[in-house]
């Protein structure tokens, strides 16, 4: 059964490149190429038009003359990340890794959608889908990311001005972003200072959509103010929520739907 068969979602017919990177065969582009190279077949005819449509339930499509099947549709789940655990799938050092937080018993080639540094928490997205996972890293994308700092010092309006408009870090200026200072009892503050803000800090609320690495520390550090503790609440269309520290849940197929409409 499809995966769109399954979430009741079934779209059909669908492009035939589409559906060999669906089934795994090779990214959008290659797909793109064995179609060009005339070795895809929809039942029995070549089909290098890269307008070809196919239904998955009713054509046979073939590769090389091996029959492709869709599998049970593409895994995406989020992971609540707790502090201390690296986003990669394996360390040669044997430190804690993210993978051990996440079911890839179930889902063989599941890994992780971009990185957060091994102190930040919260919202890492997984995915067996590489071409979502390089669509929504790509820079023209724009994915929006939204991050809660606990930070050293309370920042300005000044200071929230210069970040949101861009500020120079080593590898040249930052994209605008979208800061503010929450209210200290605000819910969302909790997630960085579980049971009060310390006196001298602030939390600070900040959505950027590039993706450079340590990003958030250094543009808060560039206003003179050090990140403490960094947590992502969204990624995307993507909102943590109620996940638990360590705890994953699978998207459900609205969510879902929304990631494969950024394709
Ligand atoms: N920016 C950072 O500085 N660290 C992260 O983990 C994510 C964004």
């Amino acid at each position: 059964m499809t995966d769109e068969a399954m979430t009741g979602e079934r779209v059909v017919p669908m492009r035939l490149q589409r559906f060999l990177a669906r089934a795994g065969v090779a990214s959008r582009r290659g797909s793109e190429n064995l179609m060009t190279a005339g070795r895809v077949t929809v039942n029995g005819r070549v089909a290098s038009e890269l307008g070809t449509k196919v239904d998955p339930l009713v054509d046979e499509v073939a590769v090389d003359g091996v029959v492709v099947r869709l599998s049970e549709g593409f895994a995406y789940l989020m992971l609540n990340k707790p502090a201390g655990y690296l986003t990669t799938m394996s360390d040669p050092h044997g430190r804690p890794c993210v993978a051990s937080l996440v079911p890839t018993e179930r889902h063989p080639g599941l890994f992780p959608v971009g990185r957060l540094d091994a102190d930040t928490t919260g919202l890492l997205l997984f995915t067996t889908n590489g071409d979502l996972a390089h669509r929504m890293l790509h820079p023209s994308t724009h994915v929006w990311k939204h991050y809660v700092a606990l930070v050293r010092g309370i920042p300005t309006k000044r200071e929230l001005a210069a970040l949101a408009a861009g500020v120079t870090l080593d590898d040249g200026p930052t994209a605008p972003a979208r800061v503010e200072l929450l209210d200290a009892r605000d819910a969302t503050c909790r997630a960085v200072a579980p049971g009060r803000v310390p006196k001298g800090h602030a939390v600070v609320g900040i959505s950027i959509h590039e993706g450079r690495k340590h990003q958030v520390k250094l543009m808060l550090d560039a206003v003179g103010h050090e990140v403490v503790r960094l947590h992502r609440d969204a990624f995307g269309p993507l909102v943590l929520g109620d996940v638990a520290e360590g705890e994953w849940r699978d998207l459900t197929p609205a969510e879902r739907a929304e990631l494969e409409a950024l394709l």
